[in-house]
């Protein structure tokens, strides 16, 4: 049995980039695996300075999970700030890596390009990101594309530290779905949090109905064969088997299909598949003492697991002056 592990921000709500990229992933591990889940909070503060938010939506990224399936009795689920020690062993890490390799972290050149002011959180994210997946010793770590940078500098992180110390920590393998692209956000552009392209997994239905009619679409006129490398073909596609795509994909190549009818269609699908998640959503909702016991829980066993590799690696590096 594996350990799985993963980690996912509430920096804002969860969307369907989100969802297919590494929540339902995570969530389908849970049967077979020793499945590890948090929602990163401490990651999040990177960017989300205001304490409200940060509170609501740490909340709601733990009954977003709870709500798609996420089964606190199978797997361990617990939110990140929850297990201080995490900070420790950032900090027992740092000394092992060059500041040239957090400079390359596409993460941080991207946001610096976009204006986005760079703090040092920001510059040490991959090193909590490592210290993650380290202290608990994930075996395998389900994340989309976008991640693949921060789970090889993870990797390199453990080697060298097992070079230098000695075997402490396991060597992660990533787990990308190399058969899936990046979900494209409503202006074609990757899904994200930090672009305000989202459609959410759960909100209110004229809201999301608005974001759905709001995907870019070129000028290709009724009569003229449509794009399939669109978003919209590209979103339409994430809620289709192999065969109903090919019959999207046939549909493209014909005459007659028009972009508003195929938003609402898309729109009317997804509404659909989230249905009975939207129904257990509102149940916890309501049943908040259960929600709070479970993450609390989760924590308490998240802890055990990280205090051995601490102890482990404290004493690696020589932190027990008194043996
Ligand atoms: P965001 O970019 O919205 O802030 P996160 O960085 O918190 O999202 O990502 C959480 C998880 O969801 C990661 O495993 C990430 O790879 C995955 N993910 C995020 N956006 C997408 C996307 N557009 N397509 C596929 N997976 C995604
Ligand atoms: N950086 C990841 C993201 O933005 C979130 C994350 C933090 C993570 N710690 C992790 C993912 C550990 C996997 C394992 O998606």
């Amino acid at each position: 049995m594996k350990r799985v592990l993963s980690g996912i921000q509430p920096s804002g709500d969860l969307h369907l980039g989100n969802y297919f990229g590494m929540m339902s992933r995570m969530i389908s591990y849970q049967e077979k695996n020793d499945l590890f889940c948090f929602i990163v909070n401490y990651h999040a503060l990177t960017t989300v300075h205001e304490k409200d938010l940060l509170e609501k939506n740490t909340f709601q990224a733990a009954i977003d999970f709870f709500a798609l399936g996420l089964n606190p009795d199978k797997s361990t689920f617990w939110v990140q700030s929850d297990v201080p020690q995490v900070c420790e062993s950032t900090w027992l890490l740092s000394n092992i890596v060059n500041v040239g390799l957090l400079g390359r972290a596409t993460s941080y050149k991207d946001k610096l390009s976009k204006g986005i002011s760079a703090n040092v959180g920001l510059y040490s994210y991959p090193l909590l990101m490592a210290s993650d997946i380290l202290l608990f010793g994930g075996e395998l770590v389900p994340v989309g594309k976008d991640q693949k940078q921060h789970l090889e500098m993870t990797r390199d992180i453990a080697l060298r530290f097992n070079q230098t110390f000695g075997e402490t920590f396991v060597v992660p393998e990533p787990d990308i779905d190399s058969s899936f692209e990046l979900v494209p956000g409503v202006d074609g552009q990757k899904m994200s949090k930090s672009y305000n392209n989202t459609i959410p997994i759960f909100g209110d239905e004229k809201f999301i109905k608005k974001r759905f009619m709001s995907i870019v679409t070129d000028s290709a006129e009724i009569d003229e064969p449509k794009d399939i490398n669109s978003p919209i073909f590209q979103l339409y596609s994430l809620f289709l088997n192999k065969n109903e795509k090919k019959e999207l994909e046939a549909r493209f190549q014909q005459p007659g299909l028009r972009y508003g009818d195929l938003k609402n269609e898309l729109f009317e699908c997804y509404w659909e598949h989230f249905r009975s998640f939207r129904d257990e959503r509102q149940r916890l909702m309501d049943n908040k003492d259960y929600v709070l016991n479970s993450l609390r829980k989760g924590a308490q066993k998240a802890s055990e697991v990280a205090d051995q590799f601490l102890a482990n690696a404290r004493s690696a590096m020589g932190l027990n002056y008194r043996n």
